[in-house]
């Protein structure tokens, strides 16, 4: 990004441009699409389509399984703008690059975040194809999006994540889960800068220090979201165990299979959370 120009400025104009596209609606959550969940953005009703490369200073994404455009609308009375690709650290983009999209949403007025992603599983317990309700997290990333200068119009400089996923949503998302006859489970995401997986014994590590998931993204997102005072929920879909948990090779390709056997079942759930969250 251009040292010259201040970030704030460029996050109000890339919320402009999207502001000018959406007309009349104007949306009340953000939703980041994991890695091969995108096709909840298909469920969308009255869907206002922004491919990245139309909005001023967004990055592009490079993932297979990631698509890169923004789909805003409706979920029944609810109204949202869903990220379809987000931008992983891995990718060689700084923290301010990953967490960009975060502040557009932030600028566009709005104050709920819900962050899905594809995880390992660290806690022996899950399966592949288990929902997760992200608990909290532990940055194993070794950066923070907020280092650097601090503006306070975004947010204060020594933000609290006592609550960085927000308990009633927490609760809310467990109860749609009942409901959908999911066991409800919780646990705690391991944030980590990949792209390498993990080894057998960084995951015990993991383990050790109170992970159940691992992954690459959502972190930085997350601590963004909270620095400008936004709700987050977080949903993790574990797609497969982690390195050493069984006796298998891990690949991208188990990753994204996972997630479309998933895909259904995610798609209701998310659908149900969005109805039920009080905003
Ligand atoms: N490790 C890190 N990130 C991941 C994994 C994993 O096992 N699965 C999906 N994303």
């Amino acid at each position: 990004m251009d040292a010259q120009v201040q970030p704030i400025d460029q996050i109000n104009q890339a919320a402009l441009e999207i502001k000018k596209k959406l007309g009349s609606l104007s949306p009340q959550f953000g939703v980041i699409l994991g890695s091969g969940l995108g096709g909840f953005a298909e469920l969308i009703e009255d869907k206002i389509i922004i491919p990245y490369e139309e909005i001023p200073d967004f990055p592009i994404s490079t993932v297979e399984g990631h698509c890169g455009r923004l789909v805003a609308g409706r979920i029944g009375e609810r109204s949202l703008i869903a990220l379809q690709g987000r931008f992983h650290y891995y990718e060689g983009y700084d923290m301010q690059e990953v967490t960009f999209p975060v502040r557009v949403l932030k600028s566009l007025g709005i104050k709920g975040l819900i962050v899905t992603n594809a995880a390992g599983g660290v806690n022996t317990a899950y399966a592949p194809g288990d929902l997760i309700i992200i608990e909290d997290h532990i940055n194993l990333i070794g950066r923070n999006p907020l280092r650097g200068k601090n503006y306070p119009e975004l947010g204060p400089r020594f933000p609290d994540l006592s609550e960085a996923y927000d308990p009633v949503w927490r609760k809310t998302a467990s109860e749609a889960m009942a409901e959908l006859g999911i066991t409800p489970q919780q646990g705690i995401y391991a944030g980590l800068s990949g792209p390498s997986y993990e080894t057998p014994a960084e995951i015990r590590y993991l383990r050790t220090i109170g992970a159940d998931l691992v992954g690459m993204s959502t972190v930085p997102e997350v601590i963004v979201a909270n620095h400008g005072g936004m709700r987050v929920l977080g949903l993790s879909c574990v797609t497969n165990m982690a390195a050493g948990v069984l006796k298998q090779k891990l690949n991208h390709r188990e990753v994204i299979e996972t997630t479309e056997k998933i895909e259904k079942t995610f798609v209701a759930l998310l659908t149900l959370i969005i109805k039920k969250l009080d905003d």
